[in-house]
């Protein structure tokens, strides 16, 4: 199959690692990739968020398989184009990827269909939603409704904090609408799975480090390292199963929606069950990393397979063992990046066979310039979290770049437990 990536970021990095091993694969390009990504794939200066670009490449080149990463080109309408062009897509419609770009249209989805969430109240006014924030006791979340690359939620524990929550994100562009929510407390899964719209077919759970320092500290970011599988409870897997995936898949049939490609929930264990807290209409970064070396299927059967409506489905299988994903930033990552540094990757990656993923790299002579807040995901894999998550800081030390900034401690406090 002739195939065409959209994206150029780590999860990208890592579905054309993933992509090149298919025998089914005759052709890649990337657009726009990367040059860590140019090494498994062609790259071209197709613009993703340009739906009459991507459909032009589509039929000029006779592209068979449309694979989207990011969800900016979904909410850009180009998985809609290159399907009306004729190629299979992996990557729902504009309609469907609103349960990401819309946290309004998402809650009053899982309203719809039963799906277990905190409550809320969609708000157009300042004033609405700082009184839904006091019936709320002042513990609340306050959400932008719309794409807001991971500054959208503001999560206010004390009184007098969602006042300012409110006044900051409504001064946004993807706050013009606000979604006030109760204040859920638990540990929190990613739950990725592959839909053709009809049936599900189940990633490995995997958790993310949303917060910069470790111990969880620090504001949030785009997120700093991944398990996977996240140790979770067997009774709390299946109620995900039923509860969540279930549901989730039949309110898209049931409401119409052209749902192909990659489902991501965002899940909280409350005391009360597990909450789904965003969806996300694509694979997850940095989780997809740490995801993909543990499936043992070919990624471009099972696009084709969800774009085709033809998805066997279940649980995917996996090979044994764990992998343990680390982000490595630049200086005065989220806030004020500082890239444009050197870094030597030529050392090999330990004895433990671990990956690089560039998420914000170029090439330079023997070496990578960082060009990104966040600039590599470092992936180790084991027979355990313990193995792998040694063999991923074991390569790290083997990176010479004394600018990458990361966290210590991903996957120490999944160590030999369950999260629920
Ligand atoms: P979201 O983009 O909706 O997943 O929110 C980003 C992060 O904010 C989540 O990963 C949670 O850590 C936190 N969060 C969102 N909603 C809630 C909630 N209702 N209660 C507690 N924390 C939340
Ligand atoms: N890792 C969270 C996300 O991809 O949105």
């Amino acid at each position: 199959m002739k195939v065409l990536l959209l994206g150029g970021g780590g999860r990208e990095h890592a579905i054309a690692w993933k992509l090149a091993q298919s025998p089914l694969l005759t052709k890649l390009w990337a657009a726009p990739g990367s040059d860590a990504i140019a090494e498994l794939a062609e790259r071209v200066p197709v613009d993703p968020l340009d739906p009459d670009a991507v459909a032009g490449f589509v039929k000029a080149n006779g592209v068979e398989l449309v694979f989207v990463g990011p969800e900016a080109p979904l909410d850009a309408g180009s998985s809609d184009a290159a399907r009306a062009a004729g190629a299979l897509v992996f990557g729902p419609s504009r309609a469907a990827a609103r349960l990401e770009t819309s946290k309004s249209f998402a809650k009053d989805f899982m309203g719809l269909h039963g799906i277990p969430a905190a409550r809320s109240r969609g708000c157009v006014t300042r004033e609405e939603a700082k009184a839904a924030a006091r019936a709320f006791g002042g513990r609340c979340a306050v959400k932008a409704d719309g794409l807001a690359a991971g500054k959208g939620v503001i999560v206010c524990r004390e009184p007098g904090e969602a006042d300012a929550a409110v006044d900051a994100l409504a001064a946004t562009t993807a706050g013009r609408t606000l979604v006030v929510e109760e204040l859920l407390e638990g540990p929190e899964v990613t739950v990725m799975v592959l839909t053709d719209g009809r049936v599900w077919a189940a990633l490995p759970p995997s958790q993310d480090h949303k917060r910069l320092r470790e111990g969880d500290q620090g504001p949030n970011t785009g997120g700093m390292g991944a398990l996977a599988p996240a140790p979770l409870d067997g009774a709390v897997w299946e109620r995900i199963k039923t509860e969540v995936l279930d549901r989730t898949v039949e309110g898209l049939r049931a409401d119409g929606l052209d749902y192909r490609g990659a489902l991501y929930a965002g899940v909280m264990l409350t005391a009360d069950g597990p909450k789904v807290l965003e969806y996300n209409a694509r694979l997850g970064d940095p989780e997809t990393q740490a995801v993909l070396p543990l499936l043992d299927a070919d990624l471009l059967s099972l696009a084709a397979d969800c774009a085709a409506a033809r998805l066997k489905p279940g649980v995917l299988p996996v090979k044994s063992g764990a992998c343990v994903g680390v982000t490595l930033a630049s200086p005065g990552y989220p806030e004020a990046p500082r890239p444009g540094f050197f870094i030597d990757l030529s050392a090999d990656m330990g004895m433990g066979g671990a990956t690089a993923f560039h998420a914000g790299t170029k090439r330079s002579g023997d070496g990578w310039i960082a060009t990104g807040g966040r600039v590599l995901t470092v992936v180790g894999c084991g027979p355990d979290l313990a193995a792998a998550r040694a063999n991923a800081y074991d390569a790290i030390a083997r990176i010479k770049a004394p600018e990458l900034r990361y966290r210590r401690d991903i996957a120490a406090k999944a160590l030999g437990r369950t999260v629920a």
